[in-house]
């Protein structure tokens, strides 16, 4: 396998932590981006000690608000400086803020919007022209069965994931005759803090409503990663994997 340099947004959370772990296992270098915070300066710190603890001594670490384009351009910038040129990105920021349509406040909108779609452009922008001129590149969007169905209590963040999944397929369209494809993970409900700060009454009758009774495990959709960055996976773009336990089918 060539070894590629993949960055990770939202790497410290759930999901983007299985991703960074599954890229590494399967042999790439891994920049980990995170959203720094005043209040927790050792963020970055404390989640490089407990991923080494888990075997992973390697990740490049690098700060950036991925709502902010600035912000995004200095964290590509040194990305680079510190591990090379960007073959593989994973799109994987995400934030919720719930509520009701009637009641949802136009700063739950906006964040939402932000964090989860425009951070596409401000990141994606960084890195797919250079992929282009290389040849190869990999850019893998993290929607959700939310913006594939929709969810009630979340039109903000069923129209950014949905957004996602435009945006995807359009890049794709502009990228599939230079080596860059662009694809989409979908997951269902996944076993992440984000995941787990839903009321335990509405979290049991979700996992009720799956096909397969439980949870997906962050791995599993990690796991997803590393095929769509593969070579083997050149032949796929534009696409949207489903992985959801058999909760819902396109
Ligand atoms: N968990 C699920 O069931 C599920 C299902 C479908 C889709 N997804 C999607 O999967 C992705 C990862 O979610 P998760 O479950 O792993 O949630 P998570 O644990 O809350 O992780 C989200 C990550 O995004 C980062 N982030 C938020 N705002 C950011 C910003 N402005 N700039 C940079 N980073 C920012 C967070 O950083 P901080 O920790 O600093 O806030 C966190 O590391 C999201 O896009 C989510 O919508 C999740």
């Amino acid at each position: 396998m060539t070894q590629r340099v993949a960055l990770v947004t939202g790497a410290m959370g759930g999901l983007g932590t299985a991703i960074c772990q599954q890229l590494a296992t399967a042999g790439h270098k891994v920049v980990a981006a995170y959203r720094p915070e005043f209040d927790k300066p050792d963020k970055p710190e404390v989640w490089k000690k407990k991923m080494a603890e888990a075997g992973f001594k390697d990740f490049v670490i690098v700060p950036g608000d991925v709502t902010n384009y600035e912000a995004c351009v200095a964290m590509v910038a040194e990305a680079e400086s510190k591990a090379g040129a960007i073959d593989i990105l994973v799109n994987n920021a995400g934030i919720t803020r719930d509520r009701l349509f009637a009641k949802m406040q136009a700063d739950q909108w906006d964040a939402v919007i932000s964090t989860n779609l425009s951070s596409l452009f401000n990141m994606t922008k960084q890195v797919s022209s250079k992929m282009a001129a290389r040849g190869w590149g990999r850019i893998i969007n993290i929607s959700s069965i939310n913006g594939v169905k929709g969810q009630a209590g979340q039109t903000n963040y069923s129209a950014a994931k949905a957004g996602v999944i435009g945006f995807s397929k359009a890049l794709a369209a502009e990228l599939a005759a230079k080596g860059v494809t662009v694809n989409v993970i979908a997951p269902g409900y996944v076993a992440t803090n984000m995941v787990m700060a839903i009321k335990a009454d509405v979290l049991q009758s979700i996992i009720d409503s799956v096909p397969m009774k439980r949870l997906a495990r962050p791995e599993e959709i990690g796991g997803a990663c590393v095929y769509l960055a593969s070579d083997l996976a050149g032949f796929m773009t534009g696409a949207t994997m489903n992985i959801n336990g058999g909760l819902y089918y396109q």
